[in-house]
């Protein structure tokens, strides 16, 4: 995780450091600091948010127009001030900030100890310092010490590097984690995500693994590990920078969440249209012909991003009728999976950056599986690595809390099963055009949703205070219900778990007492009265339940305390419905409870490490 920026230009570094380091808090916000050169390198670090490193600045101000900030999620050693970034060498001629994980850094660090490398903080990223230190003391050559360096690292990393020998230079270097060089007019830029610089630039240079750039205000040079030039091609941003602002809204997540009905619009705008009896997913070859290539689909991803992903297998068997195994990427990677050239694998992420995703992207591959992404950020690591990319469109996302994002990836599930149910003849044109016309309709039905978010807030201040929440459905209620128990664990701090509604009596209702509640999906029809069966075991038990559920199914008054009512749709649109409501009604209990809604403790946005 950690975000990094940095700067080489004319103006001062400090004042745009800082703007690229508020960008980038979500990635990590446990300490900050920055290092800029004006006749020796200054750093300023400090353990807590960016506005306490803003504090320190007012203190302690350091001038200079090149310079490297980093804002930390701590994974070597505990959030302090010596283990903040940016890290120095004992002569405090070169400064590094780091974003990744360095897994060979013991072994690395006993033999710099050894050379008589002093090190004072408990990161693996001093060792990258050092490192590249004991390099630049062999020949004086900036650029030879880091690709040296980095030869050695085992893991990932973004680095950024300066040093007081090269007062006009940057560099920059890449392996699996994020970085993105920015071209200004007299001015070029390093950061972890675009929206740090956008303010800036709109033209980038996305840096591929094992590539090192050196930038200087009028010039940015990429070279691969053998020192040879590598030429890329600018990326051009279309999206703008209000798109990663607030709008007025007090929080990010509950503007995001506003922003759905937009997202699945834009969505659906190129991939159906009410007078073409398809799907149309350009770049993303799922005919016929392709898919009789494959003998099994396996869809990998993590948190929310695989909750959709259940949606998709479910769709994707029932529509289609074939076998899907969904699984989360971290047990994927080590699980030894039977994959083979003749497996199609799907890997859903919103950053495109998680580690766990992308390696399991890059076993596939390795295997000769065909990957296709479902990913939000444009030019992000899995997105340009994933063989098809399916964008889902979502803009960017910035509430650590995952909600357009989810959305519009269940969408892309729906466009998925149904093009693959049509290229197999399992749906009829009849039946294609039922779905279709429903998803026509999803952005002004989660609209009227979001009209009656006060409902949601007004059972939001009613159930603030239940220590224990169950979350109960069967078939794709079960799915959304998954994403409803993690979004009140992640935002509100609420122990919470989801349950297939039908495995209750198997063990867990031994833990429904008065204070627990009890949300119960009933959003398929077709598992209404079982799953109202369930909730009047419940209930039975002193439970207080709110149920979610379709319109013209009131019969559910009668065993709820509380009902939520979704618009009617059909089965497989339900899930998206559904999970609208699940979103505010977490977003209302963590403002209740005075959380931090778009910055929860302990989490980042992008999990950029295993
Ligand atoms: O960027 P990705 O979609 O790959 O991220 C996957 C998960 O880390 C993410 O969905 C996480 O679970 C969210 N915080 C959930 O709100």
């Amino acid at each position: 995780m950690c975000g990094i920026v940095g700067y080489v230009g004319e103006k001062q570094a400090t004042p745009i450091l800082m703007d690229g380091l508020k960008s980038l808090e979500y990635r990590g916000y446990d300490s900050a600091g920055v290092a800029v050169y004006d006749n020796g390198l200054n750093l300023v670090k400090t353990k807590g948010r960016l506005v306490e490193l803003e504090k320190r600045l007012e203190e302690f101000p350091v001038t200079g127009i090149v310079g490297i900030g980093h804002t930390r999620w701590a994974t070597h050693g505990e959030p302090s001030e010596i283990n903040s970034h940016p890290h120095m060498n004992e002569e405090s001629s070169m400064a590094v900030v780091h974003n990744g994980i360095i897994e060979n850094y013991m072994e690395i660090r006993d033999d710099l100890l050894a050379k008589g490398h002093v090190f004072v903080s408990e990161t693996d990223t001093e060792v990258a310092v050092h490192l590249i230190e004991h390099y630049y003391n062999q020949n004086q050559d900036l650029l030879d010490a880091v690709i040296l360096a980095i030869k050695e690292l085992k893991g990932s990393y973004a680095l950024g590097v300066i040093h007081e020998d090269y007062p006009n230079q940057l560099i920059a270097a890449r392996k699996d984690s994020p970085l993105v060089l920015g071209l200004g007019e007299g001015e070029n830029f390093i950061a972890s995500d675009i929206p740090a610089i956008l303010k800036y630039t709109r033209n980038v240079y996305l840096l591929d693994d094992e590539e090192v750039a050196v930038l200087t205000k009028d010039s940015i040079t990429i070279y691969d590990l053998y020192r040879d030039v590598v030429t890329k091609d600018i990326f051009k941003v279309t999206w703008d920078v209000a798109a990663a602002e607030k709008d007025g809204y007090e929080h990010f997540m509950m503007k995001e969440i506003m922003e759905q009905p937009k997202v699945i619009k834009d969505m659906l705008a190129s991939r159906i249209y009410d007078d073409v009896d398809e799907v149309r997913l350009d770049n993303v070859d799922l005919s016929k012909e392709k898919l009789s290539q494959y003998s099994k689909i396996y869809i990998v991803a993590c948190g929310t991003a695989y909750y959709s992903g259940l949606v998709g297998k479910s769709l994707i068997e029932r529509l289609a009728r074939i076998p899907v195994i969904t699984e989360v990427a971290s047990e994927f990677r080590y699980s030894d999976p039977i994959i083979d050239k003749n497996t199609l694998m799907i890997v859903i992420s919103q950053s495109g950056e998680t580690a766990d995703t992308l390696a399991a992207l890059r076993l596939a591959q390795a295997a000769g599986t065909h990957v296709i992404g479902v990913v939000n950020a444009v030019g992000s690591t899995i997105a340009r690595e994933a063989d098809d990319v399916l964008y889902t469109l979502a803009g960017p996302e910035i509430a650590v809390a995952s909600t357009k994002a989810y959305s519009a990836q269940v969408c892309a599930m729906y466009l998925i099963a149904t093009k693959i149910a049509m290229a197999y003849d399992k749906i009829s044109i009849e039946e294609f055009r039922i779905i279709r016309n429903e998803l026509f309709m999803l952005p002004s039905k989660i609209k009227s949703i979001l009209d009656k978010k006060d409902q949601l807030k007004a059972l939001a201040e009613k159930y603030a205070d239940s220590k224990n929440v169950f979350y109960i459905g069967r078939g794709l209620d079960f799915a959304v219900s998954m994403e409803g128990a993690l979004k009140i664990k992640e935002i509100a701090y609420l122990h919470a778990e989801p349950y297939a509604a039908g495995e209750l009596k198997h063990g867990p209702i031994a833990l429904i007492e008065k204070s627990t509640l009890l949300v119960g999906l009933l959003a398929q029809e077709e598992f209404y009265d079982k799953t109202i069966s369930n909730i009047k075991e419940v209930k039975a038990r002193g439970a207080k339940v709110l149920a979610i559920a379709m319109e013209g199914k009131n019969s559910v008054e009668k065993v709820a305390d509380d009902v939520f009512y979704i618009p009617r749709t059909h089965w497989m649109i339900a899930p998206l419905l559904a999970n609208i409501p699940q979103q505010l009604f977490a977003y209302y209990i963590a403002c209740a409870l005075g959380r931090d809604v778009d910055k929860p403790r302990n989490l980042a946005k992008s999990v950029t490490v295993e």
